[in-house]
């Protein structure tokens, strides 16, 4: 552990955290290697980057930006309400979808009180549980004899919501897992979840996903005032750089929400950009069958490499080394793919790849099989 002489300072919770790893910038890996051509695979954005209506926005607003972005996101929120069939004030607006978990934790949850996620859940769950000093519920995840291996287990989930648990988060899918759960399965949970406990659905990469029994649970809202959704225009709508997301809610809990949030806690340019992709629906299109056809080509690639995967819904798919995946990571820098460790989600043996363009994965794919003959 880093020493640390103003740790005796800090809040409640931050002496538990680590500060979060990011994947290491293409640029970065170019200069050390020498090399103009590094993929990165790592952090689950979408290859064809932004759809032309969300670059022209952009284009359009260099001359504003003097100005402070509009800090009510109204045309947004209305677009989004029009959207999801809902009421614009059921809307909270984040610099990106980990702003708006921010703003639950940081609404929801104190010193005293518990949130419940799952093993192997997304990375920001324990961040903004220990940092506002709220005790975090880790219910073990699948063993794969009751549902998929690594996959949330709701029954688990269900046995730690006590008298002190203000909030449960569900990612559906799952990052870095790719595990979902079926409308059937989460329906059951909701009607479970007692009234003082806010149950998070993080939807980020719903766009991507194609099962018929997977769920979109805004529908759900009007039967749950204690329901929120998150989504994002991070992932499929290919705005990850401009930090963009939204939590749909109650009204009563999203004005709460805003009573917390930073008055511009959104950019004017991702306010525009995430305005114009709402519509975009051909660029939706497309990136769908991006992801599809590369994951494809990563899970046939995995088993001709003899590599186990875990079944993913988003646009990445974790692979099963079989063994400690660190040296096979280093090993895969050297030959210019960035990918992601997981052993910080207790998956040691594990790398997340994203799914990227063709002539991306089959780099990926190479480099893997290069590595195997060790
Ligand atoms: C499950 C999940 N939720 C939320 C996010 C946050 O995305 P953003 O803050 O870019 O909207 C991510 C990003 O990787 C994710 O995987």
């Amino acid at each position: 552990m880093i020493e640390n002489r103003f740790l005796r300072l800090a809040a409640p919770g931050i002496a538990g955290l680590r500060p979060y790893v990011p994947g290491k910038p293409v640029s970065e890996l170019e200069r050390e290697l020498g090399i103009g051509d590094a993929v990165k695979l790592a952090s689950n954005e979408n290859p064809l980057g932004p759809g032309e209506r969300a670059r022209e926005a952009i284009a359009s607003l260099l001359g504003e930006l003097a100005r402070y972005p509009d800090g009510g996101g109204y045309e947004l929120r209305g677009l989004l309400a029009e959207h999801h069939g809902i009421d614009a004030a059921c809307i909270t607006l984040g610099n990106g979808s980990n702003d708006v978990l921010d703003l639950i934790a940081r609404t929801f949850l104190a010193p005293g009180y518990e949130a419940v996620f799952s093993q192997h859940a997304f990375a920001v769950y324990p961040i903004c549980t220990q940092a506002v000093g709220a005790e975090a519920r880790v219910a073990p995840a699948h063993d794969g004899s009751k549902g998929p291996r690594f996959g949330h287990d709701l029954e688990a989930m269900q046995s730690l919501i006590g008298a002190r648990t203000r909030v449960v988060f569900i990612a559906n899918p799952n990052n870095p897992t790719g595990t979902w759960l079926t409308r059937n399965q989460l329906r059951d949970f909701v009607e479970a979840v007692p009234a003082h406990v806010i149950l998070v659905i993080d939807e980020a990469y719903f766009e991507y996903v194609e099962e018929a029994e997977y769920p979109d649970t805004s529908r759900w809202l009007s039967h749950y005032p204690n329901l929120v959704v998150t989504r994002t225009f991070s992932k499929a709508y290919g705005l990850a750089g401009l930090r963009i997301g939204y939590g749909l809610s109650h009204p009563e809990v999203a004005e709460l929400l805003n009573r917390v949030r930073q008055p511009f806690n959104v950019n004017a340019l991702a306010l525009a950009a995430a305005a114009a992709a709402l519509s975009d629906r051909a660029h939706i299109e497309r990136s769908l069958a991006v992801n599809r056809q590369g994951m494809a080509q990563l899970i046939e690639g995995f088993s001709a490499l003899g590599l186990e995967h875990i079944p993913s819904v988003g646009n990445f798919v974790c692979v099963d080394l079989a063994g400690p995946a660190a040296r096979v990571d280093a090993a895969l820098q050297a030959r210019g793919c960035i990918v992601r460790p997981i052993a910080n989600y207790g998956m040691p043996d594990h790398l997340r790849i994203t799914v990227g363009l063709a002539e991306e994965n089959q780099r990926l794919l190479d480099a893997l099989s290069g590595l195997l003959g060790w």
